[in-house]
């Protein structure tokens, strides 16, 4: 069996908010809820659903920017959840994040070249000379000309910033690459070169992504799996095509239905759903079929080769 790049097992995450009042209870926010997630090995796994639901949040705990509740993270097989700093950081190289604003993290008083080369240098990596060597020759192959090197992030456009951003992240030759929305602050023709290039240094270097996106057009063009999240769980996961074509999930097929069609004639009805309303919907599917023990409680089952689909089996 191939290791996978990045397993999430479990994967919870729950947030403790102060309570409204003085003596009221501190509230919690389930935003992460158990979730089993697999990013294959030079393969890219979208993750969709509407706001809120808990995409942030798991990317954010992958990478341990935010330390999960319950779970388990496996980074190429090996498990990182408890790994205290120290111990993390030779597996930190490993993984890395674009975000939708890349300006908040680019240091405004640092040249380009420098922005670069900064991940080499908190990982000792390389003398000086080396490390500005590299990150010309990387703000070359994200398509900055080498002069950008000594400009300013102001200087540039919001899509020159992602490309720098993307060079930042990539420069460790990590393995994986979470990217939370990193072409939704971008026009439409600027975020189709973005998307070009991720695709192209994904095949380069044979990356694996976890490409978070409201955008199902992109995911949709982009993707070899999605996977739907609501209400902080994973409720369907597929093959992209079979996302598309054969969603099984009520709220899979409400996303879907959100999607502006080309033509106003073919725009689908769009079916308002509350929370509730969701999760009652549930799909009921047959334990006997399906060879499986009955389960009153929603749980992922395969209904068709790598189809997962949240259900209640009776
Ligand atoms: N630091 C935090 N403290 C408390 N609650 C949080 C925190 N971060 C996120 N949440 C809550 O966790 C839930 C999931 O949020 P998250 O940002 O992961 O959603 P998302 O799917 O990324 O949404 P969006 O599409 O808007 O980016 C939300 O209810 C959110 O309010
Ligand atoms: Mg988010």
């Amino acid at each position: 069996m191939t290791v996978a790049a990045l397993e999430l097992r479990g994967l919870s995450k729950e947030f403790s908010l102060p309570g409204a009042g003085w003596f009221a209870p501190p509230q919690k926010i389930q935003a992460v809820r158990s979730v089993n997630l697999v990013v294959p090995k030079n393969a890219i796994v979208g993750l969709v659903g509407e706001s809120g639901s808990g995409k942030t949040t798991t990317g954010m705990v992958a990478l341990r920017l935010t330390e999960p509740t319950g779970g388990q993270i496996l980074l190429d097989g090996a498990d990182i959840t408890r790994l205290p700093h120290g111990a993390l950081k030779p597996h930190r190289r490993k993984m890395q994040v674009v975000f939708q604003d890349s300006y908040s993290a680019l240091d405004p008083m640092f040249t380009l070249v420098r922005i670069v080369a900064q991940p080499l240098e908190i990982h000792g990596m390389g003398s000086a000379r080396e490390r500005e060597a590299q990150a010309l020759d990387w703000l070359e192959r994200v398509g900055l000309h080498r002069s950008y090197g000594n400009r300013y992030p102001h200087e540039l456009s919001g899509g020159q910033r992602q490309r720098v951003a993307i060079a930042r992240a990539l420069i460790l030759k990590p393995q994986v690459l979470i990217a939370d929305e990193p072409t939704s602050a971008l026009d439409v023709s600027v975020k189709a070169q973005i998307i070009n290039l991720l695709q192209d240094l994904q095949a380069e270097m044979g990356l694996s992504i976890l490409f978070i996106s409201h955008d199902l057009s992109v995911v949709r063009s982009l993707t070899d799996t999605v996977a739907v999240m609501f209400n902080g769980r994973i409720v369907e996961q597929a093959p992209t095509e079979a996302i598309f074509a054969d969603a099984r999930h009520p709220y899979t097929v409400s996303l879907l239905d959100a999607i502006p069609a080309a033509h106003p004639r073919n725009r689908r009805l769009r079916t308002f759903r509350t929370r509730d309303e969701l999760e009652a919907a549930t799909p009921r599917l047959s334990a006997a079929e399906l060879g499986q023990a009955p389960s009153p409680t929603p749980r992922l089952v395969e209904v068709a080769p790598g189809h997962l689909v949240e259900a209640i089996l009776t």
